[in-house]
């Protein structure tokens, strides 16, 4: 479904800022896996959505989605293939506009442009069904613009938006860090319902344990634009979140050994 072959990618190559973000990434996911994407802050989790996603063009690689090589295509045209939901509730909508009209914005996703802000009614009676299956009271305020809504209701409709036309692949980065613990935790469930329901095959970053172990069937960890731990199956099921606090601490006491080594070689060398 997705084939992610020797990523790399380095920002401000050459300059004091120089950073590899990506120093050699290798993933296959399976049509309808969910995967969820732990690391360290900085360890290359959003530029890996965003390679993918086709933000920018990698340094070397290979990206293969839904059996076409996608890694020179640009972004507008994977958009057709890919749902996404970004962590700012802010982004991915247009506040000024109205929930039905962002619908209609997001049912054209990857096609022709100049049809009108209007949703046809067969769409509108689907998307009043599908809001008001939310149960957020939202499906009388179709109409009302979607800057007016709280950060828990614009990131179910953006979820709702990013998946209306069942893409190939959905994105989420950490969609549910800047809410409230019980938006975020209806905005999970509600995730985790559509993905299973369409069978979506997912990429999810988020820095919540408790989400890691209790969601998806797969989860990989970065450190330092590598992948460095694959947990699926069976193994994935068992996980507890102390599993991966240690996985953690163990990242962070090799990086101290690290860094020890390397001062003591500066030592040895001046
Ligand atoms: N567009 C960019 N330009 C320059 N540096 C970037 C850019 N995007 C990300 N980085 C850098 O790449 C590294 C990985 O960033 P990111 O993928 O956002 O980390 P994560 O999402 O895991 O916290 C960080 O050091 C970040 O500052
Ligand atoms: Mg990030």
């Amino acid at each position: 479904m997705l084939e992610l072959q020797g990523l790399r990618q380095t920002f401000n190559p050459g300059t004091v800022n120089e950073v590899r973000a990506l120093q050699g990434v290798d993933l296959t996911l399976d049509e309808g896996s969910f995967i969820v994407v732990l690391g360290t802050n900085g360890s290359g989790k959003s530029t890996l959505l965003n390679a993918v996603a086709g933000s920018f063009f990698v340094d070397e690689g290979r990206i293969r989605l839904d059996g076409h090589d996608v890694t020179r295509w640009p972004e507008h045209r994977r958009a057709s293939l890919i749902g996404r939901v970004f962590q700012n509730p802010f982004s991915g909508t247009a506040p000024g506009m109205s929930i039905a009209e962002n619908f209609a914005l997001a049912a054209r996703r990857g096609r022709a442009r100049g049809l009108g802000w209007a949703l046809a009614p067969d769409l509108m009676g689907a998307l009043r069904e599908r809001v008001a299956g939310l149960r957020m009271g939202l499906e009388n305020r179709l109409d009302n613009a979607i800057g007016s809504l709280s950060g828990g209701q614009r990131q179910a409709l953006t979820l709702l938006m990013a998946t209306w036309l069942r893409p190939r692949l959905l994105l989420l980065d950490e969609h549910t860090a800047a809410l409230d613990p019980k938006s975020a935790d209806q905005v999970i469930s509600l995730s985790d319902e559509v993905i299973r329901r369409d069978g979506l095959t997912t990429l999810m970053v988020t820095h919540s344990m408790a989400q890691a172990v209790a969601y998806g069937d797969r989860i990989i960890m970065m450190h330092r634009g590598q992948v460095v731990h694959d947990f699926r199956g069976a193994e994935k099921r068992r996980l507890r979140q102390e599993d991966l606090i240690d996985r953690f601490d163990e990242i962070r006491r090799r990086e101290q050994l690290d860094e020890g080594a390397a001062a003591m070689l500066r030592e040895l060398y001046v």
